[in-house]
């Protein structure tokens, strides 16, 4: 557990001094960047393409089953069609996080000069995210795969805390959103085994997705210093709870049926797999170091997040 040193509240009191300054230098950058790297997905890939026979639509060491006895008995043609119906389950899911995340950024700029640069860059991001959304949606039909949404409570879970989340909230939620996936999307577009169609969608995803963390990184640091006390907890537990609800929502189990497997059976496989669990504790990695830097990670808070199978 992080303890607050008299090192740290200095730096506090620096952070909260610069603060202003410091977050239009950030949004500046992130805007010249963007300017220079940002992708048309309808024009920058061959959505024409056939598929390759024998590629993967996601790295076969990140599919759920993967090292399961349950793997172990499915042919190599069924695995690939489950790295398929995942790749389409996590597109339908990043989708459902970024009209959060669309909602949230609105959220945050509504009462803010819109000439700001923080301002300017959010609309930025927002647009960014419309490109992706329509980018995977594209992907799921190209595979003539099913939309997989997330449950009911899930999704009623979303409404409201979209539309009542507290500003470090959103900025927790929106990283942990964004965090794992990309940690896998960095494994899969360099990966010669996957179809080039979903490396070019992760490639342009990677891209510009690190412009996104940045900025909610660097929000949610400012946040952790300034926003008050209670907002602070609130935080902590919201953040615990939002990687309880990321775990179980991470992976659709209808792609199990739909590759011809029980799911009841694939489910228990996967809660028993020490290499999933491995794999999404390492995804979320870097995410959980950052947020126990900066004091998300305490208390009750601490224990949601280990509940949630991220944090070990
Ligand atoms: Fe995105
Ligand atoms: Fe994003």
């Amino acid at each position: 557990m992080t303890t607050l040193t008299e090192a740290d509240a200095l730096e506090g009191l620096r952070d909260a001094l610069g603060l202003l300054k410091d977050r239009e230098q950030v949004a500046e950058r992130l805007l010249d960047s963007s300017a220079k790297h940002s992708f048309d997905p309808d024009k920058e890939l061959d959505w024409d393409a056939p598929f390759e026979d024998g590629k993967w639509f996601w790295p076969p060491e990140l599919v759920s089953l993967y090292d399961t006895p349950m793997w172990q008995r499915m042919s190599e043609e069924q695995r690939i069609l489950l790295s398929q119906h995942e790749a389409a389950a996590l597109a339908s899911l990043g989708i459902w996080f970024e009209l959060i995340l669309m909602q949230l950024l609105v959220r945050h700029i509504y009462d803010k000069a819109a000439t700001s640069a923080h301002v300017r860059y959010a609309l930025t991001e927002i647009e960014d995210e419309c490109r992706h959304s329509k980018m995977f949606a594209r992907l799921i039909s190209r595979g003539e795969t099913p939309w997989y949404p997330v449950s009911p409570a899930h999704q009623h879970l979303g409404r409201l805390f979209k539309t009542i989340s507290t500003t470090p909230g959103s900025f927790t939620a929106t990283l942990l959103g964004e965090e794992v996936l990309d940690w896998m999307q960095r494994l899969t577009f360099p990966d010669e085994r996957v179809q080039p169609l979903i490396r070019g969608v992760t490639r342009i995803h990677v891209v510009e997705e690190a412009r996104h963390v940045r900025y909610a990184r660097e929000e949610l640091r400012r946040q952790m210093v300034t926003a008050p006390k209670w907002s602070q907890e609130f935080t902590r537990v919201t953040s615990g709870e939002f990687a309880r609800v990321f775990s179980k929502a991470f992976v659709n189990p209808e792609v199990y049926t739909n590759v011809g497997l029980d799911k009841r059976e694939a489910l228990a496989q996967v809660q028993a797999s020490g290499h999933r669990q491995e794999i999404m504790q390492t995804g979320a990695k870097r995410l959980t170091d950052f947020l126990d830097d900066i004091g998300v990670l305490r208390g009750v808070g601490r224990r949601l997040w280990r509940s949630s199978g991220l944090l070990a």
